[in-house]
């Protein structure tokens, strides 16, 4: 089987288990932070979860980039800023921001979530570097490039300012939940995830493949229902929970 061949398997496997992710995710909840329980194995800081978990799709990114005869091609040159824009932050920078005192996040979801980032960094960064058409600089003017680098950068905004909201909750030392407020919390309870949703919503659109489609599937999967648990636990635990405050989409659900 020649590798284009495979890489379409590939995608068409990547999307089916993230469909099968999304219908799992709402009878079972990922076991990290306010979700941890036992009987997921042992665990490790936040700190640590979130370097060992992340740091692999940059390094897998980085590589595929480097050996590609791309290497001078302008859009890829600004996807890939995109790209390390977001995973330098997720793996190296809000790793030792977060105060998370307690080791809350287990092995094996690390694991699964190193696994995922290496298949997503293949699916997404073969394609642009080498499988994918080569796209010269007039993709810059193409309406789906120009409106997937809005929503690109308008979600790592909103993700980027979601996360610092929440960071700010607690002193360093201090463990404990309280209700976040102000800017996308206004409207929903997790603005971070919306955020990083329009992310990879722009990403798919300003690479317009079927790889990068795949990782917008996936990151929805993976973060509608968490969402949603995490709004239905926040009206449980506060009784003065914002009571027009919506899950996920502002005024719908
Ligand atoms: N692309 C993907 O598929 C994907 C998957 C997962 C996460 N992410 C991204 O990774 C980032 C973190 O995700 P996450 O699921 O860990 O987010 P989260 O559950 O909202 O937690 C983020 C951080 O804030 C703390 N925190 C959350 N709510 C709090 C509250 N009410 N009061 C005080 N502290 C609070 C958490 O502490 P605890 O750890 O103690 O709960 C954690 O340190 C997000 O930007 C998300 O979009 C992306």
């Amino acid at each position: 089987m020649d590798e284009p061949t495979l890489y379409r398997w590939l995608v068409i496997t990547w999307m089916a288990l993230a469909v099968i992710t999304f219908v799992a995710l709402f009878f079972v909840t990922a076991p990290y932070g306010r979700f941890t329980r036992s009987g997921w194995g042992p665990r490790i800081s936040a700190r640590w979860g979130w370097i060992l978990m992340e740091t692999p799709v940059l390094i897998t990114f980085l590589v595929l980039f480097g050996i590609s005869d791309r290497v001078t091609n302008p859009v890829c040159l600004v996807l890939l800023i995109f790209w390390m824009a977001h995973y330098v932050h997720r793996s190296l920078v809000y790793p030792f921001r977060v105060h998370s005192s307690r080791p809350s996040i287990t092995v094996s979801v690390i694991a699964m979530g190193a696994v995922f980032n290496i298949g997503n960094g293949y699916l997404n960064g073969r394609y642009l570097f080498t499988l994918g058409p080569e796209l010269g600089v007039s993709w810059f003017y193409d309406p789906r490039f120009v409106m997937g680098a809005i929503l690109f950068w308008s979600g790592y905004a909103l993700n980027q300012h979601s996360d610092r909201v929440l960071i700010g909750l607690r002193a360093p030392g201090e463990t404990g939940y309280k209700i976040p407020r102000g800017g996308g919390y206004r409207l929903i309870s997790c603005p971070n995830y919306l955020g990083e949703m329009m992310e990879w919503g722009g990403w798919a659109l300003a690479c317009w493949g079927l790889g990068p489609l795949a990782f917008f599937v996936w990151t929805f999967a993976n973060l509608a229902p968490r969402a949603f648990k995490t709004h239905r636990w926040y009206k449980e635990n506060f009784p003065d929970y914002p009571s027009r405050r919506k899950a996920l989409l502002p005024f719908i659900v």
